[in-house]
């Protein structure tokens, strides 16, 4: 094939008025807060309804800008959506679809490549621009091309587009050198209906894989080792599979944070909804940090501890602690006793908010892939910016923790992954409140 470029995604920042988020140390924190749905798993149960006709519903629904923007891309395909209450999403295929996802949609969310899969194996074409997404560095899609040609399809690429084409898909054996949690879920979905079975060894395996996996069994596909890392599907005929009603899996970086909120502002929380299950790696991490966490009935029980000790840690592929916790991390370890020393192994460049950070005195040193914390004991509030959906929350947590006011710009990207963030950290007595903006 032609090669496939990777997108530039860095994007002036806006000079148009935009909304803020202020935020101020309050503490201690109390009450409860209900973790809304995982963004990274409704965008792909969302492009998955791309595969056969018929009435979908998913529930626990995250209202989010991402989803907005997810249900605009799968309509201009052809399917109807409507939200007929908050956190439900019906979602109709009448199999009339047209296989392009525009530059104009496209460009604004990193999941819209989750739709390639399924179109591919549902209308044998697909004609799809580039992905865009955040703003940590390039992120090629080279495994979700190969794995797809493996498994019988030619690509092109021309005018920002890539072009893919297959009659029909067949199975294969695809080893990824890298577990990534986009291309397992691409060729997860393109091989339901290939002929014959395919076998990703090295899959991704995070609980978002897990939640689209039972979708697509639900829908009648044939997946063995699902939440392992050699997944085999073996294709059923092209219309065999019936639409789904499903509840969409907890988002476990919405409920880290609120965890992360608790443990720098003090106080007790629940956090409802979490499952312990899909974060075991980071309660462990938390805990040795100081933050005390039971398990409850339906959730988790936290409770600050009079000043966070420093850990060292490294982001992996699940079960590791994942990259999207980082900034959360990172910005607990700002004022925790000691110091702390973080290494990224999935985005080199995602350490872009540690220079917002520095402005709120966090003592942070970075060096290509590491960033090495010494804690203070007080972060000052200064005004900062969010470049990125997790940067965003932890800019939020970071102004928790600090004297004074933190005033945050970037809003946007917080709206694109946090389902009322605002709303839920004053329910538990947090000094935060989002301004419009002032023309
Ligand atoms: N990669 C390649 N080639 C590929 C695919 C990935 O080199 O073909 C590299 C990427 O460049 C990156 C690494 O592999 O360095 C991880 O990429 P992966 O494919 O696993 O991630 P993704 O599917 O693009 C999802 C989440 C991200 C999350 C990562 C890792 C969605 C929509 N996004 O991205 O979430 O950071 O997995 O866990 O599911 C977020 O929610 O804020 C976010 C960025």
């Amino acid at each position: 094939m032609d090669p496939v470029p990777s997108p530039s995604i860095a994007a002036p920042e806006s000079t148009i008025p935009e909304p803020l988020i202020i935020v101020r140390h309050a503490g201690p924190l109390a009450g409860e807060v209900i973790v809304p749905g995982a963004k990274n798993s409704v965008l792909k149960l969302m492009a998955a309804t791309l595969l056969t006709d018929g009435t979908f519903e998913l529930g626990n629904v995250p209202e989010i800008v991402d989803v907005s923007i997810m249900a605009e891309l799968l309509g201009a395909i052809g399917l109807t959506i409507v939200a007929p209450e908050r956190g439900r999403l019906v979602l109709t295929n009448r199999g009339e679809l047209t296989p392009v996802a525009p530059y104009e949609l496209v460009e604004r969310i990193r999941a819209s490549i989750n739709v390639l899969g399924p179109l591919l194996t549902r209308c044998g074409h697909v004609r799809l621009s580039l992905p865009g997404g955040d703003d940590f560095g390039a992120r090629p899609i080279d495994m979700h091309v190969a794995g797809l040609e493996a498994m019988g399809a030619t690509f092109k690429f021309s005018h920002g587009y890539l072009e893919a084409f297959a009659d029909r898909l067949h199975g294969a054996v695809i080893t990824f050198d890298f577990p990534s949690v986009g291309a397992t879920e691409n060729l997860l979905m393109a091989a339901v209906y290939a002929e014959g079975s395919t076998t990703i060894h090295n899959a991704a395996r995070e609980p978002e894989i897990i939640d689209l996996c039972d979708f697509l069994i639900a829908m009648g596909a044939n997946i063995e080792g699902v939440g392992t890392a050699s997944v085999t599907v073996t294709g059923v005929e092209r219309g065999s599979l019936r639409p789904v009603t499903h509840t969409t899996v907890p988002d476990r970086i919405q409920a880290a944070t609120y965890l992360a909120a608790v443990a720098v502002a003090g106080g007790e929380i629940v956090v409802r909804g979490a499952r312990p299950a899909h974060m075991e790696m980071l309660l462990t991490r938390f805990r040795e940090m100081g933050v005390v966490i039971e398990g409850s009935a339906d959730g988790l029980v936290v409770v600050a501890p009079e000043r966070l000790r420093s850990i060292d840690v490294a982001t992996l592929p699940y079960p590791g602690i994942a990259t999207d916790y980082k900034p959360l991390i990172i910005t607990m370890l700002s004022i925790a006793d000691g110091v702390g020393i973080v290494t990224e192994n999935l985005y080199p460049g995602r350490f872009r908010y540690v220079e917002e950070l520095q402005r709120l005195g966090a003592d942070i040193r970075t060096s290509g892939h590491h960033a090495v914390v010494r804690g203070v004991r007080r972060l000052s509030g200064a005004p900062v910016r969010a470049h990125d959906i997790r940067a965003g929350a932890a800019m939020v947590v970071a102004g928790l923790a600090a004297e004074g006011a933190t005033t945050i710009a970037g809003v946007n990207h917080i709206d694109r992954g946090y389902d009322d963030l605002v709303g839920r950290l004053s329910s538990v007595g947090a000094d935060i409140e989002r301004v419009a903006p002032t023309s």
